[in-house]
């Protein structure tokens, strides 16, 4: 409740400051949580120059398109979106700005430009910060409309440290960027090299969320288990680990829930496992990506460690914390993979056993190493074999939710649920969780005993007052 009046406070006080010249603010965003992160910092960016958010592209002062890159056709998606930006642009005389940020933008930014006349202006993921003279360049017709410097440290240093949320829960960018080069992966070359901000400046921003009404966190970062970022000024200049990191953070008061994501196997070093056992705001869930199961497939994809390895990593992670639960990221199709090789990711899914998964048929991205390599696999075959490997994951993501009836799980209100006097939040393992109770309760933890469980979530009764 408390946090409900502190939003609608913040919400109305903006609104109130800025009536004189309130323009308005439409942001679309593709893909990962990250770019979910990046457009919320962007809004943090603008609202000092007077912009508001909107749910609407018609009739927006300005337009942004926060891109994905990660997989097909994320491209193609921005011109089309671009194609109907355009009428509406139309519609507005020209006064309407359009912008394009995030992956794409940073990979094809002058292409953009040359397709798509109706955008104003390109910005790649280490640019946000200047959105506001970016625009002011364009108003005025001069200078770059395209930024995409990889100074992923000045961004950072440069946001505003406060934030504005609503709701309980929040992403937090803790590391930026990845070093790992996977042969499929595009990251490494649209987020740049890797690069973890310092420990107080996350602090800093960890506690504005908490004074917000945040109780939740969820530490974002491309390769987030590989951060090592400057140790606090009082301590001598060396830098954390993120185990450090998320001991320090769990000490904020009103701060009750941790959670990071995405981890790399090879990263996975002995002192987080132990605060996976020892801290108990840690949510019991680690989400990590195994992508194959063949060893020759992991080493053509660059993963730097083998099936053998991961599963005694996984054995390790278990014994320290036995309630955990993991979820994955499976490639199914990269090149050179045989029905063998295949039926080794199979194998590797029945032997571990996920709560959770996501599926991928390898996309060739242009500029990786995959895309150029021999034994590109068919599409048929790959959606064949995608077909194969989700059904046993579902399979096992059911299973899972259901064993969880007759348990009682911590959830964290989020809001309402569709049914009369329903709520809706998540359990410790991230299932949407749906019972009856009171919408004082919205932004609180409470216990809910699990009384039914579908592929995708979980109903309960409460449990406690
Ligand atoms: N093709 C298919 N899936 C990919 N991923 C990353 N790059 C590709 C690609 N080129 C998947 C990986 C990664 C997740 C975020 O997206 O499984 O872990
Ligand atoms: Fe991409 Fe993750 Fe590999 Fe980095 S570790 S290259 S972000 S898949």
């Amino acid at each position: 409740m408390g946090h409900q009046t502190l939003a609608e406070t913040t919400k109305s006080g903006q609104s109130e400051s800025k009536t004189a010249n309130t323009k308005k603010l439409f942001i679309k965003t593709y893909g990962c949580q990250m770019n979910v992160y990046d457009s919320e910092r962007m809004r943090d960016v603008l609202a000092p120059v007077g912009y508001t958010p909107v749910d609407s592209p018609d009739g927006a002062d300005l337009v942004v398109l926060n891109t994905c890159h990660i997989r097909e056709k994320a491209a193609e998606k921005v011109y089309s979106e671009l194609g109907r930006i355009r009428k509406l642009k139309e519609k507005s005389g020209g006064k309407m700005k359009v912008a394009v940020a995030g992956c794409v933008a940073q990979a094809e930014g002058e292409e953009i430009m040359r397709r798509a006349p109706v955008v104003d202006l390109v910005l790649g993921p280490q640019s946000y910060h200047k959105l506001p003279e970016m625009i002011a360049r364009v108003s005025r017709k001069l200078g770059e409309r395209l930024e995409t410097d990889f100074d992923t440290q000045e961004k950072f240093d440069l946001m505003p440290q406060t934030r504005t949320v609503d709701g309980p829960t929040a992403f937090l960018t803790i590391q930026e960027g990845c070093d790992k080069f996977c042969t499929f992966c595009v990251v490494p070359y649209t987020r740049g090299a890797e690069f973890s901000r310092p420990v107080d400046q996350i602090v800093a921003e960890a506690r504005s969320l908490v004074a917000q009404g945040v109780r939740e966190i969820t530490l974002l970062g491309q390769n987030v288990n590989a951060y090592h970022g400057a140790a606090p000024k009082l301590e001598a200049d060396e830098s954390w680990g993120l185990g450090q990191l998320i001991k320090h953070l769990a000490k904020i008061g009103g701060l009750d829930r941790l959670r990071y994501t995405t981890s790399h196997p090879r990263d996975m070093d002995d002192a987080l496992i132990e605060v996976h056992r020892d801290e108990p705001a840690l949510m019991p869930y680690l989400h990590l990506p195994l992508q194959a199961g063949s060893d020759r497939i992991l080493k053509a994809m660059n993963r730097d460690h083998t099936y053998a390895e991961f599963k005694k990593l996984v054995a390790k992670i278990r014994a320290a914390k036995p309630e955990l639960a993991l979820s994955s990221d499976f490639i199914v199709g990269f090149p050179g993979e045989s029905e063998l090789d295949f039926k080794r990711t199979l194998e590797a899914v029945e032997e571990i056993g996920f709560a959770s998964s996501f599926s991928f048929k390898y996309s060739p991205r242009p500029g990786t190493p995959g895309a150029a390599m021999p034994g590109q696999v068919p599409e048929d075959v790959k959606s064949e074999r995608l077909a194969r490997l989700q059904k046993l994951l579902t399979a096992q993501q059911l299973a899972f939710n259901q064993s969880l009836i007759g348990k009682t799980l911590s959830v964290l209100i989020e809001g309402t649920g569709r049914g009369e006097n329903e709520l809706f939040g998540r359990a410790p393992y991230l299932q949407g969780t749906h019972f009856i109770g009171d919408e004082n309760l919205i932004g609180n933890i409470v216990s809910v005993e699990i009384t039914d469980a579908g592929q995708n979530s979980l109903r309960g009764i409460l449990s406690d007052g």
